[in-house]
């Protein structure tokens, strides 16, 4: 009984494995086996990960360690979807976010098949290949209605999409901006606690000690009006430039300032002051030029700015050009900071009360985590996102200041 069907089964296989042989080279299959493998490709080049965005001004970033977990997201941790790459790489550099206090768990997942699951999709603007795929992703999914789409950049609106096409789209923003849902600043500072606030209670350092240049500006991107006010300071008193833009005030960048040179930071040391002109006049966009190279290096950040209030910068840290009425003043303000080093050391008198922030850039993720957990926080949606993020209703600030500054 068994032989026997073993043996039907045995030809069975032969005859089915002789029909498969024919099949397999027929022109219809060929055909088929074409037709699949085109369509393969297409959806794997449809479905790739968007192409690196050539970046000028943002360095690269090593990725660094994740926690990616694939569990279903439950009422103890929420699922955060990072649906677009960062400058083209998977996974998104986070400093370890998760690993900083955070009283809420969320898990986080790359996997776009996640999306419906996911309380938060978060979308880097340099990432987006096609802005109105959105749109029709959003409607197509029919979004859970309690799914928060969350905007992603550290740029100014001078360089990242036009905002049109995400009109209706995002429910947070993650900018530099201090009203951002989750702000995301370059820097932040904190008031000194009790304890802290005696250690440096007697701080005697002169600062200008050992300081024998005045002002230095790093700069890489020229072509914008920073330039003109630099050019125009540098009549009255010596700035050194360094980097790209150096020939334009006739300089030959520093050698000790090769790029990621070491030797540059104690270069930078012999400087009282340094030029933190942002590329961009917008609204709260104070950089790595304000938080870090000065107070690296013992510097006074020399500002051009508008908004540089107690929430976006630290109170009694920089001196603004704006300030002043025009250059000759300014000018002869910084020569007598140079002589005067009482007067200059007033400018690091900032640090018996408040101290550097350096997790700001890295916590917002566990703010976005928090805020997934908070019930209470109401619906929103960017209706009319340029109304937000647009150049005008965020950039061009202080023109006449600035104008009258050059006169
Ligand atoms: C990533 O983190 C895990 C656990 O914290 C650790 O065991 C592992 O060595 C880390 N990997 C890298 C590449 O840092
Ligand atoms: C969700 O929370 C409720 C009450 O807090 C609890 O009873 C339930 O087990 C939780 N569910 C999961 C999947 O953790
Ligand atoms: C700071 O100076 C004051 C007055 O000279 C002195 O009484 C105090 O003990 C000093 N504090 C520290 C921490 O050295
Ligand atoms: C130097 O600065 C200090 C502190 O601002 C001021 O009190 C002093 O009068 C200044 N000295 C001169 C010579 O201007
Ligand atoms: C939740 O959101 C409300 C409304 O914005 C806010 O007042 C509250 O502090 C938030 N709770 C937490 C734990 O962040
Ligand atoms: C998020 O935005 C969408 C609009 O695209 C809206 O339908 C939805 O209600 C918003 N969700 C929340 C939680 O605000």
């Amino acid at each position: 009984m068994t032989s026997t069907s073993c043996y039907i089964r045995t030809r069975r296989y032969e005859r089915a494995m002789a029909w498969l042989h024919i099949v397999s080279q027929s022109l219809l299959f060929r055909l088929l086996a074409a037709v699949v493998a085109t369509n393969l490709i297409i959806w794997t080049y449809k479905n790739r990960i968007p192409r690196d965005f050539a970046h000028p001004s943002l360095p690269f970033v090593q990725p660094k360690n994740v926690t990616v977990t694939t569990e279903k997201p439950n009422n103890i941790s929420k699922r955060i979807l990072f649906y677009t790459s960062w400058f083209g790489k998977i996974p998104w550099p986070l400093n370890g976010p998760l690993k900083l206090p955070c009283p809420h768990k969320c898990s986080i997942t790359y996997n776009k098949n996640e999306l419906a699951f996911s309380n938060a999709v978060v979308f880097h603007d340099s990432d987006i290949d096609d802005p109105r795929s959105l749109k029709r992703i959003s409607e197509s999914l029919r979004r859970r209605a309690q799914q928060r789409w969350v905007y992603y950049t550290h740029e100014n609106p001078h360089n990242v999409h036009n905002p049109a096409p995400f009109n209706g789209i995002f429910n947070w923003t993650v900018t530099y901006r201090s009203d951002s849902d989750i702000p995301r600043p370059y820097g932040h500072y904190n008031t000194l606690q009790h304890g802290e606030r005696i250690l440096n209670e007697n701080n005697t350092i002169n600062y200008a000690k050992g300081k024998d240049k005045l002002i230095a500006w790093a700069v890489s991107h020229c072509g914008t009006i920073r330039d003109k006010v630099a050019k125009k300071l540098h009549e009255f008193v010596p700035v050194t430039v360094i980097g790209k833009c150096s020939n334009l005030f006739n300089q030959v960048s520093p050698e000790v300032c090769r790029r990621g040179s070491p030797k540059c930071s104690s270069y930078l040391k012999r400087f009282k002051f340094y030029l933190a002109f942002e590329n961009g006049m917008c609204i709260d966009y104070i950089t790595e030029k304000y938080w870090i190279t000065p107070f690296d290096n013992n510097m006074v950040p020399i500002v051009l700015g508008s908004n540089y209030d107690s929430k976006v910068a630290i109170p009694g840290s920089f001196i603004n050009i704006l300030d002043f009425p025009n250059m000759k003043v300014f000018s002869d303000y910084i020569k007598y900071l140079d002589k005067n080093d009482t007067a200059y050391n007033e400018y690091f008198s900032w640090k018996a009360k408040f101290k550097l922030d350096r997790t700001a850039e890295d916590r917002w993720l566990c703010r976005l985590c928090v805020d997934l957990f908070n019930d209470s926080l109401p619906k929103k949606v960017y209706t009319n996102f340029k109304a937000y993020w647009g150049l005008k209703s965020n950039c061009y600030r202080n023109k006449e200041k600035i104008q009258r500054i050059l006169l």
